[in-house]
């Protein structure tokens, strides 16, 4: 799990040390960073996909020092994951220091890798400079094994599914490689209803992602009872389309008069097809997996939002690290009560509020406890409703 994420003249931050817990949870006002805090980690990954990150030897300091600018690697901007343009859109505005660089680290339990990179304003692979060895918590080199050197969040299962998602449509693309194969959902959700055919038969295994109410324990179905919680009643089905390279989504519906009657996504609504890769990326995570999620809420009515946390904060305590931007009352308040359930402990929920004031990017960060009461409400931090409420009353 990554327990920190250090953003160093990068984008809106000057300099930012982030914690993240299992589930972690990005607020506040528009244009404050939260989706940039995605994207670096989904940079970082992009990188290591295309081999532009690839692990560096384990090296003496003095043996780093000489390797400086021989090291053909760096910051690949645009790529399947996010598309950030050229060094000049990356470099916080207003660096630090006297040469621009820009700094990307992450904790990962004693671990610490850093990578910082050199500005090049035109560029789309930022050159790196400097690899910072992997070292643990006293700052000691640790060369013990792989895992020291690559961190696991570059390798382990990887969703990231963007505010923009798919909509209602009659086909979706049957990509075998991406839905089988890396089994990646994609970042709008594109190969959700193939990745569902083909592994409808998975089972989810057993804890509070497993649903009750489900007819069984295989993907599929459960992927119906959590979307029967969003939207009640619902089933889902996949098939593949002879002859085509797409697949077909349908929606029928328990306890209608045509409840055998399929009905085709663009004829449900909009708020179910767009929650569905959430369902599922939540759903087929397993210990280890990276889920980054933003606005999980969009499209739900209230209480579909409130589930959609539970959801979350499920696939956080089978073993998958969520970090989600929301903008939603009722995504925080079912995060709390997931704590307050015992769903979560407390330090395993973490809230971050982000206040942009133009210049840089200020951090606060409310407490949960195990009754789900935040210690703090900073100004602005989801106090719309009192807010209005006092204007009503008073
Ligand atoms: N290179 C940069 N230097 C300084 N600020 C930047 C830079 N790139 C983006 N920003 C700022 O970051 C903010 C956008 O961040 P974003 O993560 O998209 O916000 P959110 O997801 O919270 O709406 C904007 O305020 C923008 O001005
Ligand atoms: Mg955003």
């Amino acid at each position: 799990m990554i327990d920190r994420l250090t953003l160093h003249n990068y984008k809106a931050f000057q300099h930012a040390e982030i914690p993240l817990g299992p589930l972690t949870l990005l607020t506040g006002l528009n244009s404050s960073g939260k989706s940039s805090v995605l994207q670096s980690l989904a940079l970082l990954r992009q990188s290591h996909e295309a081999g532009d990150l690839e692990a560096v030897p384990l090296m003496s300091a003095a043996q780093a020092e000489g390797m400086r600018g021989v090291i053909n690697q760096g910051f690949l901007l645009n790529g399947e994951l996010v598309s950030l343009g050229t060094g000049e859109d990356v470099l916080h505005e207003d660096f630090t220091e006297d040469e621009p660089r820009i700094g990307l680290a992450v904790d990962e339990g004693p671990y610490h890798y850093g990578w910082t990179a050199a500005y090049e304003g035109e560029q789309n692979l930022l050159p790196l400079l400097d690899v910072e060895l992997p070292r643990d918590a006293e700052g000691a080199a640790t060369p013990t094994g792989p895992e020291a050197v690559t961190p696991a969040f570059l390798t382990a299962p990887f969703q990231y599914l963007h505010a923009d998602r798919i909509s209602p449509a009659e086909f979706y693309p049957r990509d075998h490689h991406a839905a089988v194969g890396r089994g990646f959902l994609g970042v709008r959700g594109e190969h959700t209803v193939n990745f569902l055919r083909h592994h409808r038969e998975d089972i989810v295994p057993p804890g509070p992602l497993r649903h009750p109410k489900a007819a069984s324990d295989r993907l599929i179905d459960q992927a119906a009872a959590w979307m029967g919680d969003l939207c009640p009643g619902v089933d889902i089905q996949a098939d593949a389309i002879e002859g085509a390279d797409a697949v077909r989504l349908s929606y029928g519906f328990q306890g209608t008069l045509g409840a055998t009657r399929r009905r085709r996504p663009s004829n449900v609504g909009f708020g179910l097809t767009y929650v569905l890769p959430i369902v599922v990326a939540c759903l087929s995570a397993r210990p280890g997996t990276l889920i980054l999620l933003e606005n999980p809420e969009a499209h739900l009515h209230p209480h579909g939002q409130t589930q959609m946390a539970t959801l979350t904060a499920s696939a956080a305590a089978q073993g998958a690290q969520v970090i989600m931007e929301s903008h939603s009352d009722h995504v925080i308040n079912g995060v709390r009560l997931a704590v307050k359930r015992g769903l979560l402990a407390p330090a395993q929920a973490v809230f971050h509020y982000f206040r942009g004031d133009g210049t840089g990017v200020e951090i606060v960060s409310p407490h949960v406890d195990g009754d789900g009461m935040l210690d703090q409400w900073p100004t602005g931090f989801f106090d719309e409703l009192e807010n209005t409420l006092d204007q009503l009353i008073g």
